[in-house]
């Protein structure tokens, strides 16, 4: 069967923001998921330009309509390439063939019976392009929805017969009761349909910038209402009222939609749908609404996040990580930039990151790199069936859109992994010299890795892929069939050194308004010159300075000393084919695991010293002030024992 999976089209008046990108991202990580399950899948997003909304923008910013919807449209589509959307079309209403299906689809409906013409007169809001009864005005003028001003508009219209199908839609309801998603929504939609429907106005006199009517109907000043042209794209992009070429791809599996813009899609576009005498789509997602810190987002506040402005700072499959991790499907999730670090820092890059820096550190050291699953099941039959009963429980939430808990129950697989390298120690087991048992825990680990990448790749395809080229495997349904719905375990490889993926946030970057935020924080000037001025005392000549051998160097082991709370002992590779053992005082601020596998600078000609009894063949650049110690790494990683200078 196949899956087709749609985004709400955006309208064209404004940029994206992370509320768009979260349905985005939302659509394309369901579509990478039945990808990887093998369904044939097709994924539709676009822009919605006519209406008078849009009209208005244009307007505004002093642009011919078609222009501005052009320069508008083409900020989504770049957005979306950039950020990888794997979508199959980008369609536009403005598209010639759109506009035909939806003539099409209008000449269907008035044939059936379904659309006659009248008058209306009622309060319309544009920006919501929708009228209102009175009755549900606040304060008898202002949109219930949006709480601006409403116009009283009569005109002619036509009228499509709503209250025609509202038994078949309250049946349809409880027959399906997946079709809304989280099924708690479907409430408020069931009940505004048993409050009675009216028929709903379909085309409007009072602007031009929308569908024209088709020929057939020999009434040229009306065009058609915004929502009934923008609902219809979804089967116009199948080549509905041209040559229905994909219509074998409807119904769709899942239509994800805003909170805000459910009921178009939960009443009206069924309506529509049984008028064309078309199946419904299987399953509307509705979810909720983005706020930032707390607040609702909007222009005049400045609080809007732009996609782009975070993905640029932190990544944009962070970004991604993050919103699919952080809001339960349905609800409101709150943007903040706290949550977002301490995600990125506690889950990527302790939790995951860490993890693949361990085995490649362990594998390099035990088994120069080869990676053998022969003894996991032996030794580690435990770890994986919890691991297996894990990857088990994982498609149903992916199937009822909970991105967050698929995400959390997915992590306990690193859990796993961390806790049989705490409880089995390889290090000790080398040193007993049982090291099959050794590999096999870091076999299991590389294991619980490549599984663990093949399920979040629908969430962070680009991350995952280096992590399964490490592994030495590719992320595709056949890996999928073989590693998780079959068990198998990886065959033999070499693992491949990759440099720490996820690096850690180490200080918050993102100052309130968006804007700023790729502007770095002035740190405490007045210091730095004090500072500055006290070292032009006691200034040496620069061949001094060259005395000191610095080189770059990987932490290839890391322990602690046993007795001290000081002291660690690590062994370091700075590339001379041994390594040294450093003695070094950091336990207060590191973790030994945490170490393994990152780089550090090393002063690499001191004369070896004894600390606690043991040999230190070297000293790590470290940066201490009030608030704590923090290692000198290279910003970018480079070979063991590149010289610094
Ligand atoms: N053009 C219509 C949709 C037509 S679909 C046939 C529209 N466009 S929109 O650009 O205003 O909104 C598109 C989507 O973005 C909607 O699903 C809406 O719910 C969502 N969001 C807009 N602001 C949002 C947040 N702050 N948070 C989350 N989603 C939000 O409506």
């Amino acid at each position: 069967m196949s899956k087709y999976i749609t985004t709400p089209i955006y309208y064209v008046n404004g940029e994206a923001h992370i509320g768009h990108a979260y349905t985005t991202f939302m659509a394309d990580t369901l579509t990478r998921y039945e990808k990887l399950k093998g369904e044939d899948t097709y994924f539709l997003t676009g822009t919605d330009e006519h209406g008078q909304k849009i009209e208005e923008s244009a307007q505004k910013n002093g642009k011919p309509t078609q222009e501005f919807a052009d320069e508008i449209s083409a900020t989504f589509k770049n957005l979306w390439d950039e950020f990888g959307i794997c979508y199959d079309q980008f369609i536009r209403t403005t598209d010639e063939d759109h506009k035909k299906g939806v003539q099409k689809a209008f000449e269907v409906m008035y044939a059936k019976g379904d659309i006659y013409k009248d008058f209306y007169e009622g309060h319309y809001c544009v920006s919501c392009e929708t009228f209102f009864p009175e009755t549900q005005l606040i304060d008898g003028e202002y949109c219930p929805d949006c709480g601006r001003s409403t116009s009283v508009i009569k005109e002619e219209s036509y009228f499509f017969r709503l209250s025609k199908y509202e038994n078949a839609l309250l049946d349809h309801y409880s027959q399906n009761p997946d079709f809304i998603l989280p099924r708690s929504r479907a409430n408020e939609v069931i009940n505004f349909v048993k409050g009675g429907l009216r028929d709903l106005s379909v085309t409007r006199t009072s602007f031009t910038w929308g569908v024209k009517m088709p020929e057939s109907m020999h009434d040229e000043k009306h065009v058609m209402y915004v929502w009934l042209d923008a609902l219809l794209n979804y089967i116009t992009a199948l080549g509905y009222g041209k040559d229905d070429a994909k219509m074998n791809y409807w119904p769709a599996s899942t239509q994800f939609v805003g909170k805000d813009i459910l009921r178009f899609h939960a009443i009206y576009w069924p309506a529509f749908l049984m008028s064309l005498d078309l199946p419904l789509p299987k399953q509307i997602g509705a979810h909720g609404w983005w706020t930032r810190d707390g607040e609702k987002m909007s222009k005049s506040k400045g609080n809007v996040i732009a996609p782009k402005e975070v993905a640029d700072v932190y990544g944009a499959e962070n970004l991604r990580y993050f919103m699919l991790r952080e809001v339960p499907f349905g609800q409101d999730g709150d943007f903040s930039q706290r949550a977002f670090i301490d995600r990125i820092n506690s889950e990527l890059s302790n939790d995951l990151g860490n993890l693949l820096n361990r085995i490649i550190g362990m594998s390099g050291k035990y088994s120069e790199y080869e990676i053998d699953s022969v003894d996991v099941a032996k030794f580690h039959k435990k770890e994986l069936d919890a691991m297996n009963s894990v990857l088990d429980s994982l498609d149903t939430y992916m199937e009822n859109l909970q991105t967050h808990r698929y995400l959390e129950e997915l992590w306990r697989v690193f859990a796993i992994g961390n806790k049989a390298i705490e409880e089995h120690a390889p290090w000790v087991k080398m040193k007993e010299e049982k090291k099959d048992e050794a590999l096999a825990t870091v076999a299991l680990v590389a294991n619980i890795l490549a599984k663990a990448s093949i399920m979040l790749s629908p969430v962070m395809p680009k991350i995952t892929n280096v992590i399964a080229d490490a592994l030495n495997f590719k992320i595709d349904n056949s890996s999928y069939q073989e590693l998780i719905l079959d068990k198998k375990l990886l065959k033999l490889f070499n693992i491949k050194v990759v440099p720490p993926l996820f690096p850690r946030v180490e200080e918050p970057l993102m100052p309130e308004a968006p804007k700023a935020m790729l502007e770095t924080k002035p740190k405490e000037e007045k210091k730095e010159v004090k500072a500055e001025k006290q070292e032009m005392d006691n200034l040496i000549e620069i061949g001094q300075f060259f005395e000191t051998s610095l080189k770059v160097g990987v932490i290839v082991e890391a322990e602690e000393v046993p007795k001290s709370k000081k002291l660690l002992k690590l062994q370091v590779d700075l590339g001379e084919g041994t390594l040294r053992q450093v003695v070094a005082g950091i336990r207060e601020y590191y973790e030994p695991q945490d170490l393994v596998n990152t780089q550090v600078c090393v002063v690499a000609n001191l004369k070896p010293a004894k600390l606690m009894g043991m040999t230190s063949e070297g000293m790590l650049l470290a940066a201490k002030d009030e608030d704590g110690l923090c290692l000198v790494r290279p910003e970018k990683p480079k070979k063991a024992g590149t010289p610094i200078g």
